[in-house]
């Protein structure tokens, strides 16, 4: 049995902030923004929380697929920025949705979550354990954005997808490279809330997002090639067998030389950073509810999924829709 996406969904919050709207917050443009990036607006949460955009979009992604939600078997949410420390998202969603069968728990894999959720739902559909699974992807990032740091403010939006995962008999996963890599964790990387019990000094302040972004572009372009070649070569397929590469929507030219590097056009890579920004672990559900919406998907197309992030952690996936 292979695990086989029945039903996606996501959920955007209602705040539109163009990189003009950015500008007046910090010393940056339009075209500084859209041509290193290709990102020209991205949804900002007001009222939203990570877990209302994350019940949002598995309600979408179960309508889509016509399936009950106390019939989910495991629900996994892949977040940086749940709203609690504890419980998970996955319980608070659990609870939100009536998944009350579920097994419910969180993944910390920053923009690869959803990939690392996918690889672990496999796990437990190919061995029988689970018969589905719901898999969110959720980030609220703005919260943990230093609103004064114009390197990074302005490449993060906020939003979720899901995707509901059950076991097939045709299609569906065909293959996976995914990996991590600790050494370079301070590339990219925001520290927790400070410890203040009696022993500590005071003072210590909760961290925002840091990122040395050259470092990371180099690793971006070095790794998901290779990954999405890894995955490739395990499905037995070429680039060219591929109908759409979906990656993770972080920066246009890193997509565009993502493409180069496999000899493939850029319109075979779909984009919605444009209107999204870089929304982690919820990019790559966000933009495959997308393009499902807008009847972009065919029965037997095959798909690549591949994301890249913090960790460092990185995968790509094969599919067969
Ligand atoms: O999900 C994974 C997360 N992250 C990524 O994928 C990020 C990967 N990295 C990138 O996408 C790019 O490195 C960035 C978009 C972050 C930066 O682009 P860059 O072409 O590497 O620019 P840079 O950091 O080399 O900065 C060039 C200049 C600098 O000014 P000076 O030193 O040349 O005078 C920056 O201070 O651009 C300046 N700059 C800005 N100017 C206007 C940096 N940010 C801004 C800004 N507006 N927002």
């Amino acid at each position: 049995m292979r695990a086989k996406i029945i039903g996606t969904g996501y959920s955007l919050p209602a705040f539109r902030a163009d990189n003009d709207y950015l500008a007046t917050l910090v010393d940056t443009s339009d075209e500084w923004i859209s041509e290193r990036t290709g990102i020209r607006a991205r949804h900002l949460a007001k009222e939203e929380t990570t877990l209302s955009m994350s019940a949002e979009a598995a309600r979408m992604a179960l309508e889509r697929a016509n399936f009950r939600a106390e019939d989910v078997e495991l629900l996994i949410v892949a977040t940086i920025t749940g709203d609690m420390d504890t419980p998970s998202t996955a319980c608070q969603v659990q609870k939100e949705i009536g998944a009350k069968h579920a097994l419910a728990f969180d993944i910390n894999a920053a923009c690869s979550g959803f990939l690392y959720s996918l690889h672990v739902a496999e796990a437990f559909i190919e061995s029988g354990t689970y018969r589905n699974a719901l898999l969110i992807g959720a980030e609220t990032l703005s919260k943990i954005v230093d609103w004064t740091d114009r390197t990074t403010c302005v490449l993060f939006g906020d939003g979720a997808g899901a995707a509901l995962v059950t076991a097939s008999e045709n299609g569906g996963l065909l293959s996976q490279s995914l990996g991590s890599n600790g050494e370079k964790w301070d590339v990219l990387f925001c520290e927790g809330r400070p410890n203040e019990n009696p022993l500590r000094a005071k003072g210590q302040k909760c961290g925002y997002l840091k990122m040395d972004g050259q470092e990371v572009f180099k690793f971006a372009v070095r790794t998901v090639p290779q990954c999405i070649e890894d995955a490739l070569a395990k499905a037995g397929l070429k680039p060219e067998e591929i109908d759409l590469f979906i990656l993770h929507q972080a920066n246009k030219r890193i997509i565009q030389a993502v493409a180069k590097r496999l000899g493939m056009a850029e319109e075979e890579f779909p984009m919605n950073m444009d209107e999204c920004g870089n929304t982690s672990a919820a990019s790559l559900p966000i933009l495959l509810a997308q393009l499902d919406e807008r009847g972009r998907l065919h029965p037997g197309d095959r798909i690549v999924l591949s994301g890249f992030g913090a960790g460092l952690t990185w995968g790509a996936c094969v599919l067969e829709w």
